[in-house]
């Protein structure tokens, strides 16, 4: 097929997510490789999201491919209760990953089954049934995960399951008090979110959920003492912690899991992107050695056709294996301090930028229309005339592709990029933003 076939045949026959289906324009990619991706006429885009934040080692990483070749060659699927080579390893390359309370893999297919199963998991463990998650978060679009997201892509689930309750976030720009500390900051949410525990019942609670660094929703990142505090609550009342580094896991902060950058231990991890970066689905829940203990004598009542596909683990042994001989850290670090430089440029430059938020390669730029009331440059849950949309369509006309959410634009390239790419690409989002200001 040629581009203008691809386009028109998946416009005719298949449904896109997250958008009103007239009109759209997906561009017909012809190859890709590491940060770029090249249409049938020759154009070159730079993948400046990642995809979706999941293409960490870039496109046509030879390695993966290579190992995902190699196990098609061996046998493609057994199930669950067969013993496979790719599925234990992996399973032991991230147990060594993850801290040392950390005992067993569940895996899915995805995040949003990784997150189903962790809220099932943590109700069989604690036969509670209460789950706690944030309001500015996404966990997945299934039904569970589904209604445990905060924002509204919940709304289409609505009235929602019994028994799941949402707190506030710690969404310090947007919060009208001036806190002298992040300190303080955290010590308000958290007082928040202890009141809110007695009011619901602290020993029917099962869990609480959270993205460690809230992803789609903006990059948001707890204030110092946050996380830990959370880690006490949950401790005072029984409640299993669940971090989600579905989109934060793997790298994408500077650290293998998010979760290291605050000193703390979760109870189960969430899993997926990264961790195949995409070259085959997979997603799953490390859960810690004393909740997989609890299961050696209770039945665990999760169980999935695909749970740890032999074709999904050999890419995600060959993508931690990628991660680890290309110091896939150091690159994010490095780079990753480029990409502050930039994104603090921009907040001084632009009246449009309301704040800049970022960790290693995981960064968003938040829209104002005037940097001191803070106003919001598209309404909270709606863009009746297409702003954010069109802001990212002059980025996509420079060859930068990305997506907005709410009033933010996303910057999180793949985890190989380097400092010169970033400077590069970042010079791109300048200019687009000097367009926005003239319209302020
Ligand atoms: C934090 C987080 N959790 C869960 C999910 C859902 O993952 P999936 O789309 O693989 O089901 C996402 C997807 O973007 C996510 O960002």
């Amino acid at each position: 097929m040629n581009g203008l076939e691809i386009k028109e045949k998946q416009t005719k026959y298949c449904l896109q997510s997250w958008s009103k289906q007239r009109g759209l324009n997906p561009i017909p990619i012809e190859k890709a490789d590491g940060i770029y991706m090249w249409d049938f006429d020759g154009n070159r885009y730079s993948d400046m999201s990642a995809q979706l934040v999941n293409l960490n080692i870039g496109h046509n990483c030879v390695p993966v491919q290579e190992a995902i070749k190699k196990q098609v060659d061996k046998y493609c699927y057994l199930s669950p209760a067969y013993g496979s080579e790719p599925r234990a390893e992996l399973s032991e390359m991230l147990i060594d990953l993850l801290p040392d309370n950390f005992g067993k893999i569940f895996y899915t297919n995805a995040g949003a089954d990784a997150n189903e199963n962790a809220i099932k998991i943590a109700k069989m463990y604690t036969g509670r049934q209460k789950v706690f998650s944030r309001y500015r978060s996404y966990h997945g679009s299934s039904f569970g995960a589904g209604n445990l997201t905060g924002e509204p892509r919940r709304y289409p689930l609505e009235p929602g399951i019994t028994g799941f309750v949402k707190f506030f976030d710690p969404y310090v720009y947007r919060e009208p008090i001036e806190f002298e500390s992040e300190e303080a900051a955290a010590s308000y949410y958290l007082a928040k979110l202890e009141e809110q525990i007695n009011y619901e019942n602290p020993y029917n609670i099962a869990c609480i959920v959270m993205e460690t660094i809230t992803g789609s929703n903006g990059v948001i990142i707890p204030p110092k003492g946050y996380l830990p505090g959370v880690r006490k609550l949950c401790d005072k009342y029984g409640i299993v912690m669940i971090c989600d580094e579905v989109m934060a896991g793997f790298g994408r902060t500077g650290k293998m899991f998010a979760f290291e950058n605050f000193d703390v231990k979760p109870d189960l991890v969430s899993f997926a992107k990264g961790v195949t970066s995409g070259y085959v689905q997979l997603g799953g829940v490390a859960v810690s050695t004393e909740i997989a203990e609890f299961f050696d004598d209770n039945q665990l009542s999760c169980g999935l056709t695909y749970s740890g596909h032999p074709l999904a683990c050999a890419a995600g042994v060959a993508t931690l294996n990628f991660y680890k001989e290309n110091n896939i850290l150091e690159n994010v670090n490095k780079s990753g301090k480029v990409l502050a430089d930039e994104l603090e440029k921009l907040k001084s430059n632009h009246p449009c930028v309301g704040d800049v938020r970022y960790i290693g390669l995981f960064s968003s730029i938040e829209l104002v229309k005037d940097k001191t009331t803070k106003e919001a440059l598209v309404p909270y849950g709606k863009d009746p005339d297409g702003v954010m949309g069109k802001i990212v369509g002059m980025l996509k006309s420079k060859g930068f592709m990305t997506y907005s959410h709410e009033n933010m634009i996303f910057v999180s390239p793949p985890l190989i990029i380097t400092p010169e790419q970033v400077k590069e690409e970042m010079t791109k989002v300048d200019e687009i933003l000097s367009e926005v200001d003239k319209t302020l």
